[in-house]
């Protein structure tokens, strides 16, 4: 951290203040003048702090013990790099004060930077570094020390973010690290800790766009924390540690990318697993998020050299590395034995992925990339290019493209890809909508047309003689007549997601798939009847929901037809419960009627572009 401060310090020649826990470095005692190996600071410490070793002549006979001594020479050594550190700042033609504080206590904080602030102005840039470690296995782990790591970093952001006034801030620069994406032996507590500060800065930066705000997953640097036997360490796993000048020019750079990506990960070597493995190789998990993430959105791989301030490239064994940090929010490996509801989607005899579960995913992709925001809905979610699935297995991912801030809301812009890395196909993209919590619509949801007096009919006849669907997706349970203005249905629950795919990643689903999906069937059921011909669905223009869970016992959806013409039906349907009340709403979904799909439905021919 002092490195970055420094070279912060050269690049602005700002007012910097410094904060740690350690007292302000007092003037040293004559006796140490000169004195610099471990060994002879000891001896003084010994000599001069608790009088000569025990029987010399006129001193005390306190025998301290080795950590006593320890502690007054980490002392020393501490006051010794803060001088050194302040009075280079100063040298760097930046003026700079240094406060002891805990960072985690807010209130002393504010005592501090409430000084600070009316004496230099508000604070324009944070550089989090603080942190700690107890490096030692769960079990081995106390409370106590959990809490110090986690709480130094996540805490001590807490509190930095309560006492400076946010829309002042310019730059917001976390020290996070690649123990937060990818783990290490013994730092649960630190790698929670620095995932934390990943995805609080994802938040900050949608609701602060006026602020670069960067989580930089560092690798190991050359100082700091990284001990001798770490160092050796890191050089038998073959991961290079990071140049202190290098890091601190990639700090300065990173905060001068405007649009640039909240998470980063900077370092080298990186990823590898202790087999040589990549782990950017596997396709499914959290770690694999990163070594997804190593592609851009247009494809193209970025894992690209930093330039550091001179204009050189950093070099050889201290090379940066630049990952843009999970961009792929969502990963899998789409196949009928991981996902068996597959089989009951085959479109032109191939299982073709229905576009409720692309909501669903999509759902999830933003949600993960922004935890503690809940999913209020998508918008234009357009199917480009259906997803089928020719080969046995055929990658997909969810890469996060862009998220902005709009008050309270969060707008997230996705891409739903798959294929090979070399070679992506762009399936579909959307806008999701997170928020704090979820309101109810504004003005109630329009679906009183419903004309009750008319016949219901099974569902189960749809399935034999209009609709494709198999039992996973059979969800439409009774159905009223069509009529011009739409269609009523009663439609069921989807079953938890382990009934529908192995090892879900999730306990429970954040839409309903299965009365989404059934939603849609509606549509393909109205042209059936109507214009009498096939349809399949491809876009949405707006979908909202108003709670977090659907009802167990199922949703009545209402229909109600927009537009509708010879290639194309546009409709609106609002989802109820058992009172009538609002659960969901999906605006301007449209249907691609295509008398060529009819031969595809009954699985003679391959399917087209809409799913
Ligand atoms: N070095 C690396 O290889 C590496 C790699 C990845 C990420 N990082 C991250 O980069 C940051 C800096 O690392 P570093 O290697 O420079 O570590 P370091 O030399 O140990 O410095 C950590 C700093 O945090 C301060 N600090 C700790 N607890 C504090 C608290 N409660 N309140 C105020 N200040 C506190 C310490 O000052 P006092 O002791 O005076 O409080 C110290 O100045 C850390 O967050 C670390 O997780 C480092």
């Amino acid at each position: 951290t002092a490195e970055a401060a420094a070279a912060l310090a050269g690049a602005t020649r700002c007012t910097l203040l410094l904060l740690g826990r350690s007292a302000p470095p007092a003037e040293e005692p004559a006796w140490l003048a000169g004195l610099c190996d471990e060994g002879s600071i000891k001896r003084g410490i010994l000599q001069h702090e608790f009088g000569a070793p025990a029987g010399a002549p006129g001193t005390t006979t306190h025998k301290p013990a080795p950590a006593e001594i320890e502690a007054a020479y980490r002392r020393i050594m501490g006051g010794r790099e803060i001088r050194f550190n302040l009075s280079r700042i100063e040298s760097a033609g930046a003026r700079v004060l240094y406060r002891a504080v805990d960072v985690r206590d807010a209130a002393a904080l504010r005592g501090v930077l409430n000084g600070v602030v009316a004496a230099h102005g508000p604070v324009r840039v944070i550089i989090h570094g603080a942190g700690v470690l107890h490096d030692r296995r769960i079990e081995d782990k106390s409370v106590g020390q959990f809490d110090d790591v986690f709480d130094t970093k996540v805490g001590g952001l807490r509190a930095l973010l309560q006492v400076v006034d946010a829309a002042a801030l310019r730059h917001l620069v976390l020290f996070s690290s690649v123990s937060g994406r990818f783990g290490r032996q013994g730092q649960v507590d630190y790698a929670m800790a620095n995932e934390a500060l990943n995805k609080v800065a994802r938040r900050f930066a949608a609701m602060h766009p006026e602020c670069r705000t960067t989580a930089i997953n560092w690798g190991p640097w050359d100082g700091g924390m990284v001990t001798p036997a770490l160092k050796r360490e890191f050089e038998r796993l073959g991961i290079s540690l990071i140049g202190r000048a290098e890091g601190a020019a990639a700090m300065l750079r990173e905060m001068q990318i405007a649009d640039g990506a909240v998470e980063v990960v900077l370092g080298s070597g990186f990823g590898r697993e202790a087999s040589g493995r990549r782990l950017d190789e596997r396709h499914e998990g959290v770690s694999a998020q990163a070594g997804k993430a190593r592609r851009h959105e247009g494809g193209q791989r970025t894992q690209q050299r930093l330039t550091v301030a001179s204009g050189t490239a950093c070099e050889a064994d201290t090379a940066i590395e630049r990952q843009l940090s999970t961009s792929s929010a969502f990963v899998c490996e789409l196949s009928v034995e991981r996902f068996p509801f597959l089989t009951s989607h085959v479109i032109g005899g191939r299982p073709v992925l229905p576009v409720a579960v692309m909501l669903e995913w999509l759902a999830q992709a933003a949600g993960d990339a922004h935890s503690g925001m809940a999913f209020f809905g998508i918008d234009n979610l357009r199917v480009l290019k259906g997803v089928i699935l020719r080969d046995k297995s055929y990658p997909v991912r969810v890469d996060v493209k862009a998220t902005r801030g709009d008050g309270g809301t969060v707008l997230v812009d996705l891409a739903l890809r798959g294929g090979s890395p070399n070679r992506p196909v762009l399936h579909a993209r959307a806008t999701a909508v997170l928020q704090p919590t979820i309101d109810p619509p504004a003005d109630g949801v329009a679906a009183g047309w419903f004309e009750s007096q008319r016949e219901w009919r099974d569902g189960r006849s749809l399935y034999r003689d209009v609709l494709f669907h198999g039992p996973h997706f059979q969800a439409i349970e009774r159905v009223a007549p069509c009529s011009d203005r739409g269609l009523w249905a009663r439609l069921r629950k989807a079953p938890s997601p382990r009934e529908w795919m192995r090892n879900p990643t999730r306990t429970r689903w954040i839409t309903d798939p299965s009365a989404i999906d059934a939603a849609l069937q509606m549509g393909i059921v109205w042209c059936h009847e109507r214009l009498g011909e096939p349809s399949l669905p491809s876009f949405i223009a707006r979908f909202r929901q108003y709670r977090v869970a659907w009802p167990r016992d199922g949703v009545t959806a209402a229909l109600e037809v927009r537009k509708s013409a010879r290639h194309q039906l546009v409709a609106d349907v609002a989802f109820l419960d058992a009172r009538g009340e609002p659960i969901a709403q999906a605006e301007g979904i449209e249907w691609t009627v295509d008398a060529s799909l009819r031969a595809a439905f009954t699985g003679a021919q391959a399917g087209g572009g809409a799913v």
